[in-house]
């Protein structure tokens, strides 16, 4: 089947690449030239795990194009995958819709024959409605069908989470729609293991603000624990273990530390709070808006600890900085809790010598004011404290880490903000460790 995607950026591309790999012709329609000319290379704008071998592959073969053009998309296809961005507004009050509504204004009067456009992007409810009216306004041809089929992939395993979903979740009103999502998604639906979820648009929409709202909610309620744990000497990841052996509650999402972050958790948790709040349904509202309170707190809770390992003072200390990507499996640094730690500690006087091993050009771009390395290594040397910020396993899991380290820094120190790290091999390098919400350790006799 032949499918265009329009918006090829974190979801766009990589949703694009596996279109081709289930054996989709697919045009991708990106309106910036210079990542539109970096994807016709067959290599990705970002970094995301797999992205880069599937564009490699599908690229050359002729099986996966881009264009700035949405025209060609227009005379391509019958069926458009919407995915472009949705922002938070600059005031806060919910999503800015530009992208979205650009893209279907667009590409609706190019369209001279039946379609299906199907939007991807996280919405807030009653977008899919406004849309509906954009296209009865606007289209040339009566049966252009809308579907919202939200997209919950995860950064860091988008490609994989693009082939095999948990589940797909489609909001329509139509059979016509519903036979175009089946015949799109026939490569996954056919394999019999997992459920569409039909639903009316307004259901979908609301579903996937509402689950990742609740992804948001787990982290902030683990890392709400964690100043419990801080302020009784008890050891959070032991609390988090012990809860989730319960299967209602799991252990998925249960890691406390620095809180989310993210091209998504922030924007959406604040948008479905306001949108709650607008509508009147204050329960929601309050909920929604202690769990993005909690995530806040978790700089302040990480700049005591750090503050704390160094003697109780940052300015002039030198901050060996490990991470700058919101997670690990990324370079995206949008809303990322690692660089928002970074700047405070600057802001409070210490030199914070950045390494992350995908993430530094936008590091550097996006705070050209700190110092950076340019391997894990050189960020250590004379170091008073290392502080671990995002997950990298290269950073928590290479047993010979700790003694090169050793070499280098001043003072044997690690702070681990994401609890991710194996502490044991750091311990008996002679390391103290600490981290969030469980009382620090010292090196082995
Ligand atoms: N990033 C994720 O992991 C993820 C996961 C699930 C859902 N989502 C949702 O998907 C949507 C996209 O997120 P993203 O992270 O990919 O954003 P992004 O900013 O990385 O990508 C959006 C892309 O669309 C392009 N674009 C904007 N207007 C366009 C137009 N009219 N025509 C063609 N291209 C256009 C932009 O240049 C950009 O490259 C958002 O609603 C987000 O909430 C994202």
């Amino acid at each position: 089947m032949r499918v265009s995607v329009i918006g090829c950026g974190h979801l766009g591309a990589s949703h694009a690449a596996a279109m081709a790999e289930l054996g989709h012709e697919v045009i991708g329609v990106e309106i910036d030239p210079d990542k539109c000319a970096t994807l016709n290379t067959g290599k990705s704008w970002f970094y995301e795990a797999g992205l880069n071998e599937l564009l490699a592959k599908h690229v050359p073969a002729g099986r996966l194009r881009f264009t700035t053009d949405p025209a060609e998309a227009a005379a391509f296809t019958d069926l458009h995958f919407i995915a472009t961005g949705t922002p938070l507004r600059e005031d806060g009050r919910g999503y800015d819709a530009t992208q979205v509504i650009g893209a279907v204004e667009t590409l609706v009067p190019l369209i001279d024959r039946p379609a299906t456009i199907v939007g991807k992007s996280t919405v807030t409810v009653g977008t899919v409605a406004t849309l509906q009216k954009i296209i009865a306004d606007k289209a040339r041809v009566p049966s252009i069908e809308l579907v919202w089929n939200p997209e919950f992939l995860r950064e860091g395993h988008a490609v994989q989470d693009s082939l095999f979903p948990d589940r797909i979740l489609v909001g329509l009103t139509s059979d016509t729609a519903r036979k175009a999502i089946e015949e799109v998604f026939a490569p996954i639906l056919g394999r019999g293991d997992i459920d569409m979820v039909v639903t009316d648009p307004q259901t979908a929409e609301v579903a996937k603000a509402a689950a990742n709202s609740y992804l948001a909610a787990k982290i902030s309620y683990i890392n709400a624990v964690a100043e419990v744990c801080d302020l009784t000497g008890a050891n959070v990841d032991d609390v988090a273990y012990a809860m989730g052996i319960d299967k209602r509650i799991g252990h998925a999402g249960m890691r406390p530390g620095l809180g989310y972050g993210g091209g998504c958790l922030p924007k959406d948790v604040a948008a479905f709070a306001y949108a709650a709040g607008e509508m009147g349904a204050a329960g929601a509202a309050g909920l929604l808006d202690a769990v993005q309170a909690v995530n806040r707190g978790r700089q302040h809770a990480a700049v005591n600890l750090i503050t704390h390992a160094l003697g109780g003072n940052t300015r002039g200390r030198t901050i060996a900085f490990l991470g700058a990507a919101f997670k690990a499996g990324t370079s995206d640094v949008r809303d990322s809790p690692a660089l928002h730690l970074a700047e405070r500690l600057h802001q409070l006087g210490a030199t914070v010598r950045l390494f992350d091993p995908e993430a530094l050009d936008n590091a550097r771009r996006t705070h050209p004011h700190l110092a950076f390395a340019d391997n894990t290594l050189d960020a250590t040397t004379d170091a008073d404290v290392v502080v671990i910020a995002t997950e990298w396993p290269e950073f928590t899991t290479d047993p010979k880490l700790p003694a090169a380290a050793s070499e280098r820094a001043k003072t044997r120190t690690v702070v681990d903000v994401r609890n991710a790290l194996e502490a044991a091999p750091w311990l008996a390098a002679g390391w103290t460790v600490h981290q969030m919400g469980r009382p620090s350790r010292n090196p082995d006799a």
